[in-house]
């Protein structure tokens, strides 16, 4: 068995950290390797989301950087010791945010982002919560100070239209499902691989 690099992907709101903090447990598990859990952005976010003056070009800029500094400190390091990794967000939400939401050309994204040879990781999962609900979560933490969450429902609902149409991601519906079915189905779609 090998070591496994999965990314999980969604909007503000959507649940992320609690399914990764479950699916570290059970990966760990299954595996019996060590597994570490990181989320991005991982070093310049104060400086990316308390900024709200930002133009689109330098905030791509700079979630890309905060990415090389990721990839070489944690996740390759991570991989080479075969370790499993479970991030939250990665190359998806520049793509869903920076393009998506931010309408900075695809192909440029996607150019850039290729350009930087980021390892690929082995499954990326995309939780999928209606916009509505997951703004709810998002204003109830009442988060001001960072600038993607202060953009509110409009931006979530262009990012979460970017990420239903991406290809390449496990889609897990969560709109029905409390935190443990939301697991389950994570579950399911993740045994069906193998
Ligand atoms: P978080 O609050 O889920 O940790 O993410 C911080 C915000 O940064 C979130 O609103 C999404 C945004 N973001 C991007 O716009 N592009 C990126 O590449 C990443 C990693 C995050």
């Amino acid at each position: 068995m090998k070591n496994f690099f999965i990314v999980i992907e969604g909007v503000d709101g959507s649940g992320k950290s609690t399914q990764a903090e479950k699916l570290a447990k059970w990966l760990e598990n299954k595996t019996g390797f060590k597994t570490i859990r990181t989320a991005e952005p991982y070093i310049l976010r104060e400086l990316i989301l308390g900024r709200k003056d930002l133009c689109a070009l330098s905030e791509l800029l700079l979630f890309l950087a905060d990415r090389a500094e990721h990839v070489n400190k944690i996740i390759m390091p991570a991989i080479k010791s075969g370790f499993n990794i479970i991030c939250e967000r990665y190359n998806d939400s520049t793509l869903a945010y920076q393009s998506g939401g931010h309408e900075i050309e695809f192909s440029s994204v996607k150019n850039l982002i290729t350009a930087c040879k980021f390892p690929e990781p082995d499954i990326k999962i995309f939780l999928d919560l209606s916009p509505e609900i997951a703004f709810e979560r998002v204003k109830s933490r009442n988060n001001q100070n960072d600038k993607f969450e202060a953009e509110g429902l409009a931006l979530i609902k262009k990012v979460s239209d970017f990420y239903r149409a991406s290809e390449g991601l496990i889609k897990i519906n969560c709109d029905n499902l409390d935190e443990e079915q939301t697991f389950s189905a994570i579950i399911s779609k993740l045994e069906e691989l193998n």
